[in-house]
C-alpha cells in the first residue's frame, strides 16, 4: 500500500538512495534536508516527479507535516563534517530526534533512526553484537557524532517505552557508494578521487587496521526492509557488510581498478580512529533475512564510474 514517507537528510548520499528506492515502489516521498552536506543533484533525477517533494528545512527546529512513516537520517556522516561545527552536530542529533520523535508521536507515525556504529567506539568486543555497550570518548574530537546518537538512541527508546511510540533503530556500519561526498574524506571516497587524479593515496596508520564496506543498495534494503518489521520489533539492529578488508588492501585493489600510477604512502592515525570494525549481523539474517549480496569488487565498480562521470 502506497504510504506518506518523509526521509530526513534525503538529499544526502544515503537518503537520496532511500528516496529513489521509495518513489519506484510507488510510495509518496518527502524529503527534508537543509542542505549542509547533501547536495540538489543527489535528487535531481526525482524533481518533477508527481509522488516527490523536497522542503528546506533544518531539523533541529519542529516540523509539522502528515507522514505515516519517517526515516530519521540527517545529520553529517563524515569526521571532517560533522567535526566543522560539532556543536550543531550534537544539536541535529539530539534536538533532530526531538523533533522528528515528537512528530511522530503528534501524527501516529512509524520512525526510524539512522543510528551508527560509532555508538560502539573503540571496541573490545568484535565483531560488535547489538548487545554489547560500547566503550566511547565522551570528550574527544569525535564526541559530537558519537554521543549525539546515542544519545538520539536514548530518546528513541525512551520515546517507545514512555509514549508506546513505534521505534526502529539501525546501526549503520560503514557503506559506499555513488553519491558518497567528494571531499569528505571518508575511505572510500578519498581513495578513489585520489587514484583518478593519480594523486598518492594517503593511508592513516600503517594500514593493517581492518573496515567493512556495505554498498549502498543493500543497505536501503535493510532499511525497508526493518521498517517494514512487526510493531514492537524496534532494534538495535546491525546492518552492514561482515566480509573484513584491511585499509592497505582497499588501498591496492582501488589503484588497481582505476589502472593509475598512484603511490600508497602512510600519515599518523588521527586521535580516536578505531582499530577493527565489523558488524555481527546475526540479529539481521533472523528478524529481516537481510543481508548483503553486492560484492566489493562489484560496488566498487559503480562507485569508481560514478566519481569518473563526476571528473568528466
Ligand atoms: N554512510 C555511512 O557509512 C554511515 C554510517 C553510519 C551512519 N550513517 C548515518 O546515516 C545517515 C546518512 O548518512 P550519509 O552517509 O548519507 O551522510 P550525508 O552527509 O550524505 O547525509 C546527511 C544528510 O543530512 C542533511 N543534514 C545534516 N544536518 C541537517 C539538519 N540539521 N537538518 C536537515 N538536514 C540535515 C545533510 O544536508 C545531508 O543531506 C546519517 O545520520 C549518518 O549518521 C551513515
Amino acid at each position: 500500500m502506497s504510504q506518506h514517507i518523509t526521509i530526513t537528510g534525503g538529499a544526502g548520499f544515503l537518503g537520496s538512495h532511500l528516496c529513489d528506492h521509495l518513489v519506484a515502489q510507488g510510495h509518496d516521498v518527502l524529503c527534508v534536508d537543509n542542505y549542509f552536506t547533501g547536495q540538489r543533484a543527489n535528487i535531481r533525477q526525482l524533481l518533477g516527479n508527481s509522488h516527490f517533494e523536497v522542503l528546506r528545512h533544518d531539523v533541529t527546529f519542529p516540523l509539522y507535516v502528515e507522514t505515516d512513516q519517517i526515516y530519521n537520517l540527517a545529520c553529517p556522516a563524515s569526521p571532517i563534517h560533522y567535526q566543522f561545527d560539532p556543536v550543531q552536530t550534537t544539536k541535529t542529533s539530539v534536538h533532530g530526534a526531538i523533533n522528528m520523535l515528537g512528530l511522530a508521536k503528534r501524527v501516529k507515525a512509524r520512525i526510524l533512526q539512522a543510528s551508527t556504529s560509532e555508538v560502539y567506539g573503540d571496541p573490545e568486543v568484535h565483531p560488535q553484537v547489538e548487545e554489547y555497550w560500547g566503550r566511547v570518548n565522551p570528550i574527544g574530537p569525535r564526541s559530537c557524532y558519537d554521543e549525539g546518537k546515542r544519545c538520539a538512541e536514548t530518546l528513541f527508546f525512551d520515546y517507545q517505552r514512555q509514549h508506546d511510540l513505534d521505534i526502529k533503530v539501525v546501526r549503520i556500519f560503514n557503506t559506499y557508494g555513488p553519491r558518497m561526498a567528494e571531499n569528505d574524506g571518508r575511505v572510500v571516497s578519498n581513495f578513489i578521487v585520489q587514484a583518478l587524479k593519480g594523486e598518492d593515496i594517503t593511508v592513516y596508520g600503517d594500514g593493517t587496521q581492518t573496515r567493512s564496506f556495505c554498498y549502498v543498495d543493500d543497505m536501503i534494503e535493510g532499511f525497508v526492509a526493518m521498517m517494514a518489521t512487526e510493531k514492537g520489533f524496534t532494534g538495535p539492529l546491525n546492518l552492514g557488510n561482515p566480509g573484513e578488508y584491511t585499509i592497505g588492501e582497499l588501498a591496492e585493489t582501488i589503484v588497481s581498478m582505476c589502472g593509475t600510477r598512484s603511490r600508497v604512502v602512510y600519515h599518523p592515525l588521527p586521535q580516536d580512529d578505531p582499530r577493527q570494525r565489523c558488524p555481527d549481523i546475526t540479529l539481521a539474517r533472523e528478524k529481516l533475512g537481510w543481508e548483503p549480496k553486492v560484492q566489493l569488487h562489484d560496488g566498487l565498480k559503480e562507485t569508481i564510474e560514478y566519481f569518473r562521470r563526476l571528473a568528466d
